[in-house]
């Protein structure tokens, strides 16, 4: 019973298997299924858009956490809520108006998402957390999977105090394992991504290594 959600990021699955791994992860713990959507322009990787996310909801059942690494952003938000996009994250630095592009979020029918890259401070979302379903805080620089994680365990506490009765979910992404999950819980934090932590050393055939992984953070 544990009070944290983990959130498998589907960027360390196989490509070729998308709809057998979110199966196969849900099936061994996972409570969110993590999207990260990558433009080669907002950050140096790519990866997918509506379309592949729309065949990625049929095989979800439990919630599609689809994080925009894009820029711009508001032109593709109705796109993510016809793919089905349960919260659809954004990055504070992505454009001057989050204001606007969290209105429009909640306004097509999704959960609203901020996210902070680890050089961009929290105050820089004091004016937009009425308007916020979760905070992501990066613990890398976005773009790849398994990189080394970056200790904001002090931006953590800060948003846990500036958010303080409101219901917002604090979520870490980049770099979350068992060793530094407990620091992150511990600051606050109530969502884990994990990529290559979740599906390092198992595949579709052999899922059980999911399970234990999850199990581990
Ligand atoms: C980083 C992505 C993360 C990433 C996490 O740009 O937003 O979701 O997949 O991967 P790990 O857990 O391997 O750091
Ligand atoms: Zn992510």
């Amino acid at each position: 019973d544990r009070n944290v959600k983990i959130a498998p990021s589907i960027l360390s699955a196989d490509f070729a298997n998308f709809g057998q791994e979110i199966r196969a992860i849900e099936a061994q713990g996972a409570d969110w299924v993590h999207v990260d959507v990558m433009d080669n322009h907002f950050v140096p990787n790519l990866t997918f858009g509506p379309p592949a996310v729309k065949a990625f909801r049929k095989h979800v059942k439990t919630v599609m956490d689809v994080h925009l690494m894009i820029s711009p952003v508001d032109s593709s938000i109705d796109a993510y809520a016809d793919a089905g996009a349960d919260i659809l994250t954004a990055h504070v630095e992505a454009g001057p108006h989050i204001h606007r592009t969290l209105q429009a979020i909640r306004a097509a029918g999704m959960k609203a998402g901020v996210a902070l890259n680890p050089g961009t401070p929290a105050e820089a979302i004091a004016h937009v957390l009425d308007l916020c379903d979760l905070v992501c805080v990066m613990t890398v620089n976005p773009g790849f999977g398994g990189q080394k994680f970056i200790d904001m365990t002090a931006k953590v506490r800060r948003l846990r105090e500036m958010i303080g009765d409101r219901e917002v979910h604090i979520e870490i992404d980049g770099g979350v394992d068992p060793d530094t999950a407990p620091l992150v819980r511990a600051a606050g934090a109530d969502v884990l991504v994990a990529g290559s932590a979740v599906f390092r050393g198992g595949s579709v055939e052999a899922p059980d290594v999911y399970g234990r992984n999850i199990a581990a953070i």
